[in-house]
């Protein structure tokens, strides 16, 4: 089952966030647009500025996106001057400016202005129209009020004198001053005594000493008129010092409220009078806004300023504290709303992250919901991918079951065939090597017939090969190994093809270092993989090539190399050359595919291993390397001391040379008396019955049977010396046929030859269990199975000779087998319990036994080497013996209890037994 789950898309989700994080923010930023106010102030250190300075920071509480950058000039023009160029260079949007002189700073104030940058004068004005906007007082009406004042409370006559600051170049200075002047002009009686000038905002020690210095000059003074409530505070602390307090009065400007402000002043009536001064500050910033966000404005903003005298100051005084106390209700209400602000914005945060925590659990369950729906779909399409994979799978099972049955059936088909081959491939063989071996052959004829008889053997070896791969694939290969020198045993291999390699004019050479190696294998099958291996290395080299083969110990293993200069082999055969029934690459060299697999196979049987390293057109190299000493095989595997090389029909060609055919000789067996001995041959294939009849009817009376049914009539009715007899036959097989045989009294003396193709130990054993005699497999050595016959029929007539000369005993009963055992004790034992019958007769043995005269004759023939009626005369004449010598009968009464009519014909057959008479006998 496969099982697969989506990626939520983590990638769109932080795009997601990404886009709305950088939405919150800018929507934040893009409000309002960010400004810069550049405010060059002439100075900050007095409670007037202050004042200017707080309104200021009032207005611009509600334009957070304002901020205000302040210079101070500290009443110095050229400080002044410089600053204002760096708030241009500084780029601020635009500047508020309160000269501290008009004429010098007027020049750079229009620069700006020139260069589009917003100009306000806010209090002082410059000696130019190119600015933007003036916030202020009129000055000059100031000093025309404080003017026409001085003369009412003179009641128009008196002096007057004039104090201001140091800042007389100001506009404010200069208007006042005018003002004040021009207007005392008209009053005859008021006399302007002087102007006077006193730091007071610097070293207020100093101005003070300056101050009464000044007063001192001017003693018949009775007003003074100060520019600002601060000189007026300090001029009336002076007259007190110098005691003309109470004569002078002061009036001065700017009606400040607060303790010592000018309204606390006039009410303490330390000054007559003050004029309320606005600072403009609050409209500055007002029209400030105005002009950025490009909304109209007024270009000249006259404040209006108000006279405080002892008439208006408690209302002024009550207003006033009244205002300070809204102010500070504002600016506490101010605190409050940055406090409510900050909330508001911690809130906003918290909300935001709420909103974007929110956003991404949405965003998350959205794509939870996604995957899970993807993976269900996923799911079901892989549930159905599955099913569709399972019902392949369980056609693909089907159809390799079906594949691998039809894979059997081949294989077992190809056995089977191979089977068949080996019945007329003996029928090839034997008969070839009979012509082969006549002298008189013709040189051509001789030829012709090797040709067919390589053939042969070929064949032979392809059906071998194919039988042997059977008995692997099913375990049934089984190993015998022995100790082995490789060295010997390579070199004959490699030497049995020097005639092909003469004729092929290959350059095959063996090549060792070792004078001995000691290996254990299995001879047969290690002669077959290097057979196998060297024919091939033949056959893909060409002519005038070279093979060379070497054999050498590596560690702890013999390594066999063949290495050839032919075809060689690419990389994809080389993949696959030792796979089953591949064909490789070259069309004409195909062969059954099986050698190589067959020898991996076998050499994989010994532990060891064999390798292929190949290159097209340069040739191959084959390594078969084997582990030395026995530990890894199993102990039935090691075969006993005797060498286990088997014989095998195409290793050794000689079998079927002239030198070596196996021809009958015509005296094969003339010790052993011939012609009257018959063989019953079993077998269905016409040939062969007729090829061994043709061998076996020189010496033996040959009876055939070409099935079950046939062989049984055949075997009972004649009782044949010895059965031949195939496996495979219609009817009845030759392995249920021994096994009557071998049970049943009439045939079981018979000695019976299993003649077959089935040459797997298992059938072997099979064969024998069924008692049969021997085991001979096709195709067969027709001089063995000559042998073999010989023996079992001489063996046979051992045991007859054994039994033939005495009554037997048990001792001697016990050799045979137990059915011809059995057969004599029942044939003796009616033969005994009848002696005294004179009647009892073959026919009588015949009925009690079941079986035939004919049957019994041969049976007796063969087991007891006698006739059956000898041996019924035999028997009484040792039983009237045992009465001559033991018992005191009369000859008669031996005559009767021994079954003979009458004592003559009793001792006419005692005499030609035993050369003398009954009588005789007893006397001895
Ligand atoms: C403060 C001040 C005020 C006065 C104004 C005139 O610097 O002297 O007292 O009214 O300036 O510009």
């Amino acid at each position: 089952m496969i099982k697969t789950f989506a990626k939520p898309s983590y990638k769109s989700f932080f795009l997601v966030l990404t886009c709305f994080l950088t939405f919150s923010c800018n929507k934040e930023l893009n409000k309002k647009k960010q400004f810069v106010i550049g405010f060059s102030q002439c100075t900050t250190h007095d409670v007037w500025r202050k004042y200017m300075q707080k309104e200021m920071e009032m207005e611009l509480s509600f334009h957070p996106e304002i901020k205000l950058l302040v210079k101070d000039a500290n009443l110095n023009a050229e400080k002044q001057i410089q600053q204002i160029k760096e708030l241009m260079d500084e780029k601020v949007d635009l500047i508020i400016a309160s000269p501290a002189e008009a004429k010098p700073i007027t020049p750079i104030l229009e620069q700006a202005y020139s260069k589009n940058i917003p100009v306000i004068l806010v209090d002082r004005s410059i000696l130019s129209k190119n600015y933007t906007a003036f916030i202020g007082a009129n000055n000059y009406q100031v000093g025309l009020d404080a003017g026409a004042y001085a003369n009412t409370l003179l009641k128009g006559h008196g002096n007057v004198l004039e104090i201001g600051g140091i800042d007389t170049g100001s506009s404010a200075d200069i208007g006042r001053h005018t003002g004040f002047e021009d207007v005392l002009k008209q009053y005859k009686g008021i006399k302007y005594v002087d102007r006077l000038s006193v730091n007071w905002d610097g070293d207020a020690i100093q101005a003070e000493k300056d101050m009464i210095r000044e007063l001192q000059k001017y003693a018949d003074v009775q007003l003074i008129f100060t520019q600002n409530d601060r000189i007026g505070l300090g001029c009336y602390k002076v007259c007190k010092n110098l005691g003309i307090n109470k004569k002078i009065s002061i009036i001065s400007v700017d009606g400040l409220p607060g303790p010592n402000g000018g309204i606390d002043l006039v009410e303490k009536g330390m000054l007559k009078a003050t004029i309320l001064y606005p600072t403009g500050g609050k409209e500055a910033i007002q029209t400030a806004v105005n002009i950025l966000e490009k909304r109209p404005f007024q270009k000249e903003i006259q404040l209006y300023s108000t006279f405080i005298d002892s008439s208006n100051v408690r209302m002024m005084d009550l207003q006033s504290q009244k205002i300070l106390s809204q102010q500070n209700d504002i600016e506490k209400q101010q605190n409050v709303l940055k406090e409510q602000i900050k909330i508001y914005k911690n809130q906003k945060t918290f909300n935001n992250i709420l909103t974007i925590a929110l956003l991404l659990v949405f965003i998350l369950g959205a794509t939870v919901f996604y995957s899970w729906r993807r993976n269900k779909r996923i799911a079901e399409k892989l549930q159905i991918q599955n099913e569709e994979i399972s019902k392949q799978s369980g056609q693909l099972i089907d159809i390799s079951a079906k594949a691998e049955q039809a894979h059997q059936a081949k294989l077992n088909f190809f056995t089977n065939i191979s089977h068949e081959f080996r019945t007329p491939l003996t029928l090839i063989f034997a008969p070839l090597g009979e012509l082969i071996s006549n002298t008189r052959l013709q040189y051509d004829t001789r030829s012709a017939l090797q040709l067919i008889q390589r053939n042969a053997i070929q064949l032979y070896k392809l059906v071998d090969q194919l039988m042997d791969f059977r008995k692997i694939e099913f375990n049934k290969m089984k190993l015998k190994v022995s100790e082995n020198d490789l060295v010997t045993f390579t070199h004959e291999i490699v030497n049995s093809f020097n005639v092909l390699a003469k004729n092929k004019s290959i350059d095959l050479e063996f090549l060792t270092s070792e004078r001995v190696l000691l290996v254990w294998f299995d001879t047969t099958m290690i002669d077959k993989v290097i057979f196998n291996v060297l024919s091939n290395a033949f056959k893909f080299t060409e002519e005038s090539g070279s093979i060379n083969v070497s054999v050498s110990r590596n560690d702890e293993r013999a390594v066999i190399k063949i290495e050839d200069d032919g075809l060689g082999m690419s990389k994809e055969v080389i993949d696959h050359a030792f796979e089953p029934f591949f064909q490789g690459e070259y069309e004409n060299y195909k062969g059954t595919g099986l050698g190589l697999a067959l020898s991996k196979e076998l050499i994989e049987l010994h532990h060891g291993c064999i390798i292929v390293k190949s290159e097209k057109k340069k040739g191959s190299i084959f390594e078969i390397s084997l582990p030395l000493g026995n530990c890894h095989f199993e102990k039935n595997e090691l075969a006993p001391d005797s060498c286990n090389k088997e014989p095998l029909i195409y290793e050794d060609p000689d079998l079927y040379t002239s030198n070596n055919i196996n021809i009958l000789p015509n005296n094969s067996l003339e010790s052993f008396p011939q012609k009257f001995l018959s063989i019953l041959v079993i077998d269905d294939n016409n040939e062969m019955r007729e090829y061994l009849h043709s061998r076996l009817c020189r010496d033996y009376t040959v009876i055939e049977a070409e099935n079950g049914n046939q062989a049984l009539k055949a075997a009972f009715e004649s009782v044949p010396d010895l059965i031949l007899c195939d496996i495979v036959i219609p009817g009845k097989n030759g392995l249920e046929l021994t096994q009557i045989f071998k049970s049943d009294i009439r045939t079981s003396h018979i000695p019976v030859i299993l003649l077959t193709a089935k040459d797997q130990d298992s059938q072997k054993i099979e064969g024998m269990e069924t008692q049969a005699d021997a085991y001979i497999t096709k195709p067969f050595n027709l001089m063995f199975l000559l042998r073999t016959i010989k023996s079992l029929l001489q063996n046979r007539e051992k045991i007859k000779e054994h039994y033939s000369g005495e009554i037997f005993s048990e001792e001697k009963l016990h050799i045979s087998k137990k059915e011809n055992r059995k057969f004599i004790i029942e044939f003796t034992s009616i033969v005994e319990k009848n002696l005294d019958n004179e009647k009892f007769c073959v026919t009588n043995i015949c009925d009690e036994l079941g079986i035939s005269r004919v049957q019994l004759y041969r049976k007796v023939k063969v087991i007891l080497n006698c006739n059956v009626n000898d041996y019924i005369i035999s028997t009484r004449l040792k039983k009237a013996k045992y009465y001559l010598q033991h018992e005191n009968l009369t000859i008669s009464e031996i005559a009767f209890r021994t079954g003979f009519s009458s004592a003559a014909y009793f001792s006419t057959v005692f005499k030609s037994k035993f050369g003398t008479t009954p009588t005789a006998f007893k006397e001895k």
